[in-house]
């Protein structure tokens, strides 16, 4: 039956092979001590396999801005042009030192969504919260205090705030949020880079994770809320616009209101198609495996409209 609206369905799995092909490229790099190169390989495998696509792509979160990022810049026009107009946020490597040092939880991500519904985030920092699905909405909140976000959730996941888990980037700007989540009996996981995977960890069970806080990347912010999006859950996140650098960033890409918190929707409000590949081993993902003739990657795919969630295992043969 052909779908009156929204993207292609057949570009869930178009969009996977973008991710698995620059992890592949960057997984080489691994533990090599070159974050530029690990990148820059991520960068180009991206790019090469977007230009293949039929769509008529526009990058709303790239590399950078044009002056500064030589491919996949803000602004970007990716595909063949012959297909639907789509917005593409991207981050071909999610953390590059993790994949430079050979730690855990390194990604390659992209979400593609209906032309003008993602955010275009500047290149600052971003204030967040997430959880996963199942919960009444407004049941955290950014502006409320750390501890109070632990007891609300405690309170609407009917268990004692000291089972409560929350994963944070382990920042010194974020001392006093874990003292106060701490203070409440709470769990904190500490991660070293990839907030991405933080927020997606509140999905999920298994890793324990209840709630995401802090200050991350605000482009990682938005394709933390295309993947919510997909997957249910909640998310807010308010810009990070200290200096005049930062302003004048924000307002670069249509950004006036500097205190506005978003909602998830607001960051992702279209039809929307999120992918991650693992490049190393990671809590949700494999990362890439060398097998006798080839590779075999691990992703993750998942569609706003449906709501499908697909664990994608591949063996690529070496030609
Ligand atoms: P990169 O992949 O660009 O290195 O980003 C890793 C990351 O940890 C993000 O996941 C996070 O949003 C951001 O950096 C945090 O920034 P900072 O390291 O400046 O605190």
């Amino acid at each position: 039956m052909a779908e009156n609206k929204g993207l292609s369905r057949m570009l869930t799995l178009e969009v996977t092979r973008v991710t698995e092909r620059a992890a592949i490229l960057s997984a080489k790099l691994a533990g090599r001590g070159d974050e530029k190169a690990a990148d820059q390989a991520a960068v180009d495998a991206m790019r090469t396999e977007l230009n293949k696509l039929d769509i008529d792509g526009t990058i709303v979160i790239g590399e950078g801005e044009r002056d500064e990022a030589p491919m996949l810049f803000i602004g970007e026009k990716v595909g063949t042009g012959k297909g639907p107009k789509v917005d593409i946020a991207l981050d071909p490597l999610e953390g590059t030192t993790l994949c430079a040092k050979a730690m855990s939880n390194s990604l390659a991500v992209l979400a593609m969504a209906e032309g003008g519904t993602l955010l275009h985030a500047p290149d600052t920092y971003m204030d967040k919260i997430a959880i996963g699905g199942g919960y009444p909405e407004g049941t955290v909140d950014l502006d409320a205090k750390p501890d109070d976000n632990v007891r609300r959730l405690a309170k609407a996941k009917g268990v004692q705030p000291n089972e409560i888990c929350v994963c944070i980037l382990d920042r010194p700007r974020h001392d006093e949020m874990i003292k106060a989540v701490r203070s409440t009996g709470a769990r904190v996981t500490l991660i070293t880079d990839g907030d991405i995977a933080g927020v997606i960890y509140t999905t999920d069970p298994t890793t324990g994770i209840d709630m995401y806080m802090g200050i991350g990347g605000a482009p990682e912010g938005v394709l933390a809320a295309a993947a919510l999006r997909c997957i249910g859950g909640q998310m807010q996140g308010r810009l990070v616009t200290d200096s005049e650098d930062q302003k004048a960033r924000a307002l670069k890409m249509g950004v006036t209101d500097f205190n506005k918190k978003y909602t998830m929707e607001e960051m992702a409000s279209g039809d929307v198609i999120f992918a991650a590949t693992g490049v190393t081993d990671g809590n949700i993902l494999e990362g890439i495996r060398q097998v006798r003739g080839g590779f075999t990657t691990h992703s993750v795919v998942m569609r706003s409209k449906t709501g499908t969630v697909r664990w994608v295992k591949t063996l690529h043969k070496t030609q």
